[in-house]
């Protein structure tokens, strides 16, 4: 039996996690799904990053040990996890002894065979944070974070010798196109990261003790991300535990790292170098998605904007807002969060196309045969029709998640849906009940059923109670699941005979009220005559200075270029606009290639209130000169650095 080892990033539980956490734990889980369903064995790994002086400071703050502190939150995220119906199958904690021990094997191996050593870490230190910075994170010679001095310090730490590697990860990342996805994030870590260079990372810190103490060397703790990154290989029993029966054994390597994209670095750099040095494989894909975006920006604790998964799943119903996470954003892409485009969402695939089919179909059953599956006569064209569209879909679904393309996936179960709810308008069964034309009503209704059938099979992966109902409903029991997808989707298997069960409506429709900001914003204040009279002689008419400099122009270091499918005039770039990192959707597709942006500097408008290009979030835009057929970008005349002014 062939296997299949997906992790999520293990999250820190430094507070309670949101919709952002949720969403990539709900894709995990729907791929973990999927591949079940192909028969396959599967191992699925989430966890809790535990260690570390911010989790350390929390619980200072809040007056409980840093276990204590952890041991709360933990047991929240895990009630989270039951709460969406996650089918992970281990959950690792960086401070079970199983996982700290096996850490301290792995630091005393990597140390012994030289490719750890002592050294001396010089930085700059905040004292009150307790946070050492680089020259360049500071903002006027200051602390970042608190604006006061920081000063020059030495400390002795352990490092590990990544630069040892760098070629040999170059290469592999040249002869694996698959291991770093999408690929603009593989050309943003050869571009930004490898090509530079890599220097030694610093994996100890004795300035604080929650952590993993060095096993040799004790006033030291491992710092966070080798401890860190490990769990995916220490959950499975390395090194203790790789002899043949071992879970090791049966599932490293992993087939899929799941990440966001700001930790992709740290994922397709450090990681498998500590693998590489470890003589073990590397993974065989480390998947960076976007992120879900407020329209405000990115959701942050400190901005006290996160969304609550907890009340979401209260308001609206666990398949409701599954179905919204994998559904809404092409997945590796940002996105909008937005409870009204949930609530759009939900009302439109949901309610009406997928609850409507079931209720019209079980009634027409009901009224014109009694409430059981007919047996089916010979098919016509028109049902051929709804047939091959089923076959299509299955086979779509694989094609799609096979390449995480999770949303076309679930896309592709509702084009099944749509065509079997015209297929009904145009086979008309009350027509056909009218003339007595039982064998044709038979036929058709039992291709109706069926449709279901599948599509509910289609959904098992995604939605964890919807298909069981359309089971129950259908009155073939509550068990979609059992079957594999090869064999469940096949056309044909409803048992005639069957007697229906028509319950309450799957998904009943939301009511949606705007909210109160949006219904308050201020209406445009009516010109005076002769401000109109002065813009209608001058086409474009004149600014004042403060009108200017309301425009907030800034550098912006391109990170991330690429086409975006279906969209011959647009580029989809990621820029770093200081310590910000913004998605910019630019009409520039015909006139420069992808590759050679990365790394450019260029002039953007910071302050443009985000819009929608194509489905794909744009917060920003970029300068350009344009004439006739020709478009050049506006670029500072020598490196000045991202986030630069421009006035
Ligand atoms: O980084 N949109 O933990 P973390 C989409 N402990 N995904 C989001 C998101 C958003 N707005 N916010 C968070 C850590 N995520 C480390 C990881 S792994 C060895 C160590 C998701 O609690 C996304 O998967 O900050 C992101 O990578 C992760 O949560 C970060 O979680
Ligand atoms: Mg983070």
């Amino acid at each position: 039996m062939s296997k299949f080892y997906i992790t999520t990033p293990i999250y820190y539980p430094s507070d309670n996690l949101h919709i952002g956490h949720a969403y990539t734990t709900v894709v995990a889980d729907a791929l973990a799904r999927y591949h079940r369903q192909q028969g396959k064995d599967v191992h699925f790994l989430t966890g809790t990053d535990e260690h570390g002086q911010k989790i350390q400071r929390r619980a200072e703050e809040a007056g409980v040990s840093p276990q204590e502190f952890v041991d709360k939150i933990v047991e929240n995220i895990k009630e989270l996890w039951r709460l969406l119906k996650i089918s992970n199958d281990d959950f690792i904690r960086t401070t079970e002894p199983r996982h700290m021990r096996r850490v301290q094997q792995i630091f005393q191996r990597l140390y012994e065979q030289g490719d750890i050593y002592k050294s001396e870490y010089e930085g700059l230190y905040c004292t009150p944070c307790e946070a050492f910075w680089l020259e360049r994170q500071l903002v006027e010679g200051k602390c970042p974070d608190c604006g006061r001095e920081v000063e020059k310090v030495r400390e002795e730490s352990y490092f590990f010798r990544l630069s040892k590697y760098a070629d040999r990860l170059m290469a592999h990342i040249e002869a694996h196109p698959e291991f770093i996805q999408p690929v603009s994030r593989k050309h943003e870590m050869i571009n930004n990261f490898l090509r530079p260079g890599l220097d030694d990372l610093c994996i100890s810190r004795t300035t604080f003790s929650w952590g993993i103490p060095v096993p040799f060397d004790t006033k030291h703790v491992i710092y966070v991300w080798l401890d860190a990154l490990t769990n995916y290989i220490t959950a499975l029993g390395y090194p203790e535990e790789a002899d043949d029966n071992s879970l090791f054994k049966r599932f490293w390597p992993a087939d899929l790292h799941l990440v966001g994209k700001e930790i992709v670095r740290f994922h397709t750099i450090i990681w498998p170098i500590v693998l590489m040095a470890l003589d073990l494989p590397l993974p065989k894909q480390v998947f960076g998605h976007g992120w879900l975006v407020l329209e405000g920006g990115k959701m942050s604790k400190s901005k006290g904007n996160v969304v609550d998964p907890v009340i979401l799943v209260e308001k609206y119903g666990l398949d409701a807002i599954r179905y919204y996470l994998l559904r809404e954003v092409p997945f590796g892409a940002d996105g909008v969060y937005s409870e009204e485009a949930l609530v759009l969402r939900v009302n439109t695939d949901l309610a009406n196309d997928l609850g409507n089919l079931l209720h019209r179909t079980l009634s027409m059953v009901e009224k014109f045969a009694g409430g059981v599956v007919p047996t089916p006569g010979e098919y016509e064209p028109l049902d051929q029709d709804l047939i091959s569209e089923a076959n299509r879909a299955v086979q779509a679904v694989q094609e799609h998640m096979e390449k995480l393309e999770v949303s076309d996936a679930l896309a592709a179960i509702f084009q099944l849906i749509g065509r079997a709810n015209k297929y009904i308008d145009e086979a008309a069964p009350w027509s056909l009940n009218k003339q007595g034309n039982r064998e044709r009503l038979g036929t058709v209704l039992y291709a109706m059923v069926e449709a279901l059938r599948v599509a509910a099979v289609l959904l098992v992966p995604f939605l964890v109670e919807t298909p069981a109902k359309i089971f129950n409903q259908l009155g073939l029991g509550s068990d979609p699941g059992a079957s594999r997808l090869e064999e469940g989707g096949r056309w044909g298997q409803f048992p005639a005979g069957t007697k229906v069960q028509k319950g309450k409506p799957l998904f009943p429709r939301i009511e949606w009220k705007e909210s109160a900001d949006e219904s308050e914003q201020p209406k445009e204040e009516p010109k005076a005559q002769a401000e109109k009279e002065t813009e209608a002689k001058q086409e474009v008419p004149q600014i004042t200075f403060d009108q200017f400099m309301q425009i907030d122009l800034r550098v912006a270091k391109v990170l991330v270029a690429e086409k975006i499918e279906g969209a011959d005039k647009l580029l989809r770039l990621e820029v770093k606009i200081g310590s910000e990192e913004r998605q910019i959707v630019a009409g520039i597709a015909q006139y420069y290639q992808p590759e050679e942006l990365i790394g450019k500097e260029i002039v953007g408008v910071a302050n443009l209130k985000p819009a929608k290009l194509r489905g794909h979030l744009s917060q920003g835009m970029l300068l350009a000169a344009s004439a006739g057929d020709q478009l050049a970008l506006v670029v500072p005349e020598k490196p000045i650095g991202d986030g630069a002014e421009v006035r």
